[in-house]
């Protein structure tokens, strides 16, 4: 540990009236658009012959589109979504015009959009023009992600096209002119730091869509094996009914546009300290516990209308862990008491896969796309260890000692049993399970910090094995193949953070974030679902490549982990009745973060120049809190 001296102002404490401005602090970086209606932002490439396509990036363009094959695809500059519509001025009789979309430059063509299905790719919109009108399609043709758009004239005569725009339809909840209204900023002295903060908060927002848009997989599902083709190309629309309510948060902007509870593990918590958006998470949960197996607890692996009947043990409890997060976040006791008899239901049922050696034994091992989660795995055992955890918290705010006894038994077999019977002391690292020992899985270790179920005496020795194993593009999941998933990352980010290896969790966001921010593949705004240890942008649980999401909620980590351990603003209890300001510095000078609860408004801001530190931080009257320091 290094000494240094420091000097603290204690704002909130003092109950200083808030200084606060209109718009959130750092407000320049946020990526959503300022308004719903907008236009790409360059031209990427002309094909055939167009004249004055880049008039097309603004409000009153012209450009005339002569002969097949003319095309523009358009750039957005950022990752987008919404329905397009274009206005045609003048045009030959029976002419088409297609457009295709693509988050990724990769599968930019005239031909289809990037793929929602398992293969083969997204037909083009097609549009039959013989004068002049505005054309737009159907809305169940909103396209859930896209920085690259592209416009072809597939026929041969000529159209002139003055207006070409898009309205956004991500967080339908929200008016038109306040996508920018975060609750939450943060900044430090490195800028791509807070590139990825703002582009994980923008990564939340593109997830979450209108609950009458949902399931892009419909398409592909109901209309049998192998997929509805025309043109070679697959049929796409977005229109079930997922959830109640007006806005929903989803694993994927282009796909699956489902409620899967794994993602809002990140999901949720990213989304607090941004745009405080807990009502849609709260519409998702409904979803999930309306659909809970009445016989046995168990929560669906997915939302509807995917993996109805179909149980994980995992997403499972991390729809018991998302109810938690929520009431944390919201104080919100009734929502909690709305829900404690189904969530004691529900952990009724993963207690019950607990045999006699103290762990639990994985017979319903569908997981986030990882290979043989069964048996006593590490991560599901770690994963109900924190959940049991979150429970005896819970249980008091019930005012519920029923379950007390029994929770802190089961939570103590776990973390003797899991000690004893899956270490592995050479690899430094937890096996699998008690009969698998060829896999030290990336899932179950960083949850085996992040729950507690490590003994102390691991932490270290995990958090530096996690380190070695990273290669040039990221942390490695063996579990999963070659796969390198930013959603179990994210985790390990805050294994770090635990472990107080604080330098090692800002390398691993600047390493394997900072290559999702920059690569040129990627949409440069939002972050992908998974790719692969060699840097293809191949995630191995798919065969289709340009099916790939490049906008999961699932890799939003960093936001989440900057503002709770690097600014080092936490709460502890519901609402931040307590709290925590424990910064975390690793290499960086100065970082700053703030959040809100109905409580009030939390903030930290610190500086570290020449050993000194000045940290300043300010919380609701009343609450109360701690200032443990360390580097
Ligand atoms: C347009 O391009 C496609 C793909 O290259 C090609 O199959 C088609 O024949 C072209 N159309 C015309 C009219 O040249
Ligand atoms: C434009 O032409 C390039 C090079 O042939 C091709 O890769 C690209 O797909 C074309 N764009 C469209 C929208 O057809
Ligand atoms: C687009 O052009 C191709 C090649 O000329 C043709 O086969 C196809 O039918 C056209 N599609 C539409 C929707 O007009
Ligand atoms: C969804 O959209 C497709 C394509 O337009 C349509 O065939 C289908 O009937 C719609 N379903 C619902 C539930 O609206
Ligand atoms: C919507 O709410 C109704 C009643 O409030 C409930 O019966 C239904 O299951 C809910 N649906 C979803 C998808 O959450
Ligand atoms: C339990 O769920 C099944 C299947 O969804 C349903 O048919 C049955 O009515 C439910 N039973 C009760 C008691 O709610
Ligand atoms: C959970 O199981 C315990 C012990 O079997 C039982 O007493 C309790 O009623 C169950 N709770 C719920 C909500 O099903
Ligand atoms: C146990 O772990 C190994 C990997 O070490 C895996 O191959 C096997 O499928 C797992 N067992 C079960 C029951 O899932
Ligand atoms: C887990 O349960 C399954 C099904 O009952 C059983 O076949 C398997 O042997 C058990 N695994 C362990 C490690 O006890
Ligand atoms: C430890 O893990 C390695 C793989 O990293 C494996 O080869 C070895 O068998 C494991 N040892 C034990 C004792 O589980
Ligand atoms: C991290 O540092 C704090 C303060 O020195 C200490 O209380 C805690 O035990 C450390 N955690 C680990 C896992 O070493």
């Amino acid at each position: 540990m290094v000494c240094f001296s420091f000097i603290i102002a204690i704002l909130g404490l003092l109950s200083v009236p808030s200084l606060c401005s209109v718009t959130s602090p750092y407000s320049s970086y946020i990526l959503a658009p300022p308004s719903r209606t907008i236009y790409a932002d360059k031209i990427y490439a002309v094909n055939g012959s167009v004249t004055n396509a880049k008039s097309l990036t603004e409000v009153h363009g012209n450009a005339i589109f002569k002969g097949a094959n003319s095309s523009v695809t358009y750039d957005f500059g950022k990752n987008v979504a919404g329905l397009v519509t274009f206005v045609v001025q003048k045009s030959d009789k029976e002419q088409t015009i297609g457009i295709t979309f693509t988050e990724s430059s990769m599968w930019i063509s005239g031909q289809g959009s990037d793929a929602t299905a398992n293969d083969g790719v997204d037909e083009p919109l097609w549009f039959t023009v013989s004068g002049p009108g505005t054309f737009t399609p159907a809305p169940e043709y909103e396209r859930g992600g896209f920085r690259y758009m592209s416009v072809i004239l597939n026929t041969t005569g000529t159209v002139e096209i003055s207006e070409l725009k898009v309205h956004f339809t991500p967080m339908p909840h929200v008016a038109d002119n306040k996508l920018q209204a975060y609750e939450g900023y943060f900044h430090c002295n490195d800028e791509l730091l807070n590139k990825i903060w703002y582009a994980g908060a923008y990564t939340t927002q593109l997830c979450t869509i209108s609950p009458v848009r949902g399931d892009s997989l419909q398409a592909s599902q109901t209309s049998g094996n192998p997929y509805h083709t025309i043109y070679g190309t697959d049929i796409w629309y977005n229109n079930y009914t997922i959830t109640n309510g007006s806005s929903t948060p989803v694993d994927g902007a282009k796909r699956d546009r489902l409620v899967w509870a794994g993602d809002l593990a990140v999901t949720i918590p990213s989304t607090f300290v941004s745009t405080n958006d807990l009502i849609s998470a709260k519409n998702a949960l409904q979803s999930l516990f309306v659909a809970q197996n009445n016989e046995t607890g168990c929560l669906p692996w997915a939302g509807f209308p995917f993996g109805r009947g179909l149980c994980s043990f995992t997403y499972h409890l991390y729809g018991l862990i998302a109810v938690a997060n929520i009431f944390q976040y919201s104080n919100d006791r009734n929502y909690l008491s709305e829900y404690w008899d189904q969530w004691k239901f529900g952990m009724n049922f993963s207690l019950s896969a607990i045999d006699s050696s103290g762990l639990a034994n994985v017979t319903s091992s569908f997981d986030w796309l990882r290979e043989g989660m069964g048996g006593h795995n590490i991560e599901a055992n770690s994963i109900l260890y924190f959940t049991l955890n979150y429970g005896l918290e819970l249980a008091k705010y019930m005012n519920d000692d029923s379950v007390q006894v029994d929770y802190a038994n089961k939570m103590r077999g776990i973390k003797e049993a899991a000690n004893e019977r899956l270490w592995n002391a050479t690899a430094g690292l937890f096996n699998d399970n008690d009969t698998g020992f060829t896999v030290n899985p990336q899932d179950g270790n960083v949850w085996s910090i992040k729950s507690g179920v490590a003994d102390v005496d691991k932490i270290q020795a995990i958090s530096s094995s996690l380190r070695t194993r990273w290669g040039t593009y990221g942390a490695p999941a063996p579990e999963a193949g070659a796969a390198i998933s930013p959603f179990i990352s994210s985790i390990e980010l805050e294994a770090h953070m635990i472990a107080n290896q604080s330098q090692r969790a800002l390398d691993l966001i600047r390493l394997e974030w900072g290559f999702m921010l920059n690569d040129p593949r990627t949409t440069q705004s939002t972050f992908i679902e998974g790719y692969s240890t060699d840097g293809s942008l191949h995630y191995p649980p798919y065969s289709n490549d340009p099916r790939v999401s490049h906008a999961h909620g699932w890799s939003t980590g960093p936001t989440s982990t900057l503002t709770f351990y690097v600014a080092g603003m936490q709460i502890l209890s519901p609402g931040g009745a307590e709290w925590l300001v424990s910064p975390h510095f690793g290499d960086l000078t100065e970082a700053a973060a703030g959040f809100k609860t109905p409580l009030g408004s939390f903030s930290s801001s610190w500086t570290l120049k020449n050993n000194k530190l000045v940290l300043s931080f300010s919380t609701p009257k009343g609450t109360k809190g701690s200032l443990p320091l360390y580097r």
